[in-house]
C-alpha cells in the first residue's frame, strides 16, 4: 500500500464516527426511511427499479441503501474499513439486503465478480485517485455491453478557487492542469461537528475535464451526457445563499460546481 492511499484511509476512518453524528448526514432521518439522494443525482440516475447498481466509494452506504429501497440491487465498495462496518450496521438496521465489500476502488476486480447495469459514485471521489485512467477501466470491467457509467462530482474548475476572507470573495488560486499529488492538512472534515481530527494528512489529486472525457474513451465508453451545474451541495465559500433545501449557489459569478456524466459500454 503506498503512503498516499495509507494517510487518506486513516483520515477517511476517522471521518466515519464525526460523519455519523453530523447533522450533514442525519443518520437519524435516513434510519427514519429519508432518503440521503438529492434531485440531481435522482434526474441523472432515473428509475432504477430492477437494476444491478455498483457503488464505488460508497462511504458509509446511505446512498446505496437508498439505491436499494428504490428496488435497485446494490453492492457498494469503499477502503474504509470503519464505513463499510457502519454501512453493514445500518443495512442491518434498515433490513436491506444491500451487499457492501472493503476494497481499493483500483483494485476492486481482485474482490468482486460480476456485471452490472450501472456503475455509479457521487461527490467527493475522483479527487482520491491518482490514476483516473484505471478508475475508469475498472467501472468498465464491471459494466455490461449497454450498461451506464453515471458519475458527478465536484466541477475539476472548483480547484482553481479559495475565499479570501479579507475581499470576502473567492479568488483564483489555480493551477488547472496539475497531475501532481497534493498533500493537505485539515484538521476538520467537511461536515459540521467541529472535532479535530489526529489523521489529518490527506493526498488529493486534480482531474481537468479533458481527463474524464479521455478516459471514457479509452475505456470503450460512449459518452451520452455530460453537464455542469451553478449549484453546491453544501457551503463552499461563505458568500454562498441557499438556494433551497439541497443546493447553495454563488450568486453573480455564474460558476459550475457541480459536473454529471453519462456514458455507455460499448
Ligand atoms: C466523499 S466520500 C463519497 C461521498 C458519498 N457520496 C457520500 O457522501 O456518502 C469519498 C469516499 O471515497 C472513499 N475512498 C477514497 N479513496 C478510495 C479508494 N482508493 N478506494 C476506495 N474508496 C476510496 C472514502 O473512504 C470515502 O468513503
Amino acid at each position: 500500500m503506498n503512503k498516499y492511499i495509507e494517510s487518506n484511509k486513516k483520515n477517511w476512518n476517522e471521518r466515519v464516527e464525526i460523519h455519523k453524528k453530523s447533522k450533514f448526514y442525519d443518520v437519524e432521518g435516513f434510519l427514519k426511511g429519508k432518503s440521503s439522494l438529492k434531485s440531481l443525482e435522482l434526474a441523472e440516475l432515473g428509475d432504477v427499479k430492477g437494476k444491478k447498481i455498483l457503488h464505488l466509494q460508497c462511504h458509509f452506504g446511505m446512498d446505496s441503501i437508498s439505491l436499494s429501497r428504490m428496488g435497485a440491487e446494490v453492492t457498494g465498495a469503499d477502503f474504509s474499513s470503519n464505513a463499510i462496518e457502519l454501512a453493514r450496521e445500518l443495512a442491518e438496521k434498515t433490513g436491506s439486503n444491500t451487499r457492501f465489500i472493503c476494497a481499493n476502488v483500483l483494485e476492486l476486480n481482485y474482490q468482486l465478480k460480476g456485471q452490472y447495469d450501472i456503475v455509479y459514485a457521487s461527490y467527493g471521489v475522483f479527487c482520491w485517485i491518482d490514476d483516473l485512467n484505471k478508475w475508469f477501466e475498472i467501472a468498465s470491467h464491471f459494466l455490461k455491453p449497454g450498461g451506464e457509467l453515471i458519475i458527478l462530482d465536484g466541477h475539476p474548475s472548483n480547484n482553481l478557487y479559495e475565499y479570501n476572507e479579507e475581499k470576502k470573495d473567492i479568488e483564483i488560486i489555480g493551477p488547472y492542469f496539475n497531475n501532481k499529488a497534493h498533500r493537505y492538512e485539515e484538521l476538520y472534515t467537511y461536515t459540521d461537528g467541529n472535532v479535530k481530527m489526529e489523521n489529518h494528512v490527506e493526498y488529493e489529486w486534480a482531474h481537468p475535464v479533458s481527463e474524464f472525457i479521455m478516459a471514457a474513451v479509452n475505456n470503450g465508453l460512449n459518452i451520452t451526457s455530460f453537464k455542469e451545474s451553478p449549484l453546491c451541495g453544501w457551503e463552499r465559500y461563505p458568500n454562498m445563499k441557499k438556494k433551497d433545501e439541497e443546493y447553495w449557489v454563488l450568486e453573480g459569478k455564474d460558476l459550475p460546481f457541480i459536473f454529471s456524466m453519462k456514458c455507455v459500454k460499448e
